[in-house]
């Protein structure tokens, strides 16, 4: 009877002491309400980022004189999604005759396996000379790094672009759609938009990939930022970020990192109509795919699919 009591007095002191600990973690971590992009900021280039490029695009952008490039993050072991990607919404070098480039960011490979019967990112470059790839390993806790690379790949090879987006190969374009939309913009060197994403909070739960620490985060908000899936910026404007970065700590979320230089440079995002980027999958419909820029969440084989069921029925027509 007396040694079950002290049973019980023991376990209870146990959960209250792990209560006590975990209540005094949490709390330590105390989160600054108000964001300040500043705080991320080094007046020395201390980040400047020294990975070499391994592989780069054939054409050459003082050739071509690109009006759009489109540079599309993807994992070396994605081979799919670039193989749907070339033959489908990324086919084309011109769209209303305005040339159109689409390049994938890739990373080293992790693991490589010893597999001859796949086709391995040196030999896919030879054959469509669309890679662009830096020496750093390809991991999601290294999309910042990529993003950093495209920024820096825009400055030093494609600096005469006239406009960029950045997004992910599990994404669906409707490339025409996007260069009309390019078209009718007023001329601003400032133009920043994409899936806006305005007063994000900063995660600090257990989903690991949504997750980010006090530590490197110490904000309760996000700035303004659009989501990596698909956002688009003037040329001119992605050297001024490229320039900016090297004094920027990288946090994990690619997009937020660019917010951040964003906030800084005092650029504001612009919000698009409705309709024209989405977030999660949305299903196949003719007239939301006409009017649609970019949705996010396809498979490979599904944006085989949409874009077949898109280029087919003409006659139709939408209201
Ligand atoms: C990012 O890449 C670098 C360079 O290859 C590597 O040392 C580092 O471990 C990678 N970081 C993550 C979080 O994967
Ligand atoms: C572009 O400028 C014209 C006239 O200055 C204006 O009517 C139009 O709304 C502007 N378009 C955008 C997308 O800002
Ligand atoms: C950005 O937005 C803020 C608040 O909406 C506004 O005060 C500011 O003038 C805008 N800046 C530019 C450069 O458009």
């Amino acid at each position: 009877m007396y040694i079950r009591q002290l049973k019980w007095i023991f376990l209870s002191l146990l959960v209250f002491s792990v209560i006590a600990i975990w209540y005094i973690t949490l709390s330590s971590n105390t989160v600054i309400e108000h964001t300040n992009a500043m705080y991320f900021y080094e007046y020395e280039p201390i980040y400047k980022q020294h990975y070499l490029f391994t592989l780069r695009q054939r054409l050459k952008c003082e050739d071509i004189n690109p009006f759009l490039v489109i540079l599309v993050s993807s994992e070396p072991k994605d081979v799919k999604s670039r193989q749907a990607i070339r033959i489908t919404w990324g086919s084309k070098n011109f769209w209303w005759g305005h040339r159109v480039l689409t390049l994938f960011l890739l990373g080293q490979e992790i693991h490589k396996e010893d597999n001859s019967a796949t086709l391995s990112v040196e030999d896919e470059s030879i054959l469509y000379g669309d890679i662009i790839r830096q020496d750093f390993m390809d991991t999601y806790d290294n999309l910042t790094l990529k993003t950093i690379m495209a920024f820096r790949w825009v400055t030093e090879f494609c600096s005469n672009a006239r406009f960029l987006m950045k997004t992910d190969a599990d994404v669906f374009i409707n490339t025409g759609n996007l260069v009309k939309f390019l078209l009718k913009l007023n001329s601003s060197e400032n133009i920043f938009t994409g899936y806006p994403l305005i007063d994000n909070f900063a995660y600090r739960g257990f989903y690991k990939k949504t997750y980010i620490s006090y530590d490197e985060y110490p904000f309760r908000l996000f700035p303004p930022y659009c989501s990596g899936m698909g956002y688009i910026l003037d040329g001119k404007l992605a050297l001024r970020i490229y320039e900016l970065m090297s004094h920027i700590k990288p946090i994990k979320f690619e997009d937020v990192y660019v917010g951040i230089c964003l906030s800084i440079l005092k650029v504001n995002i612009s919000i698009p109509e409705d309709k024209q980027f989405f977030l999660y999958k949305i299903n196949f419909d003719i007239c939301k795919y006409r009017h649609l820029i970019a949705v996010h969440g396809i498979t490979s084989s599904e944006i085989i699919r949409f874009w077949q069921d898109l280029s087919s029925d003409a006659s139709l027509n939408c209201l």
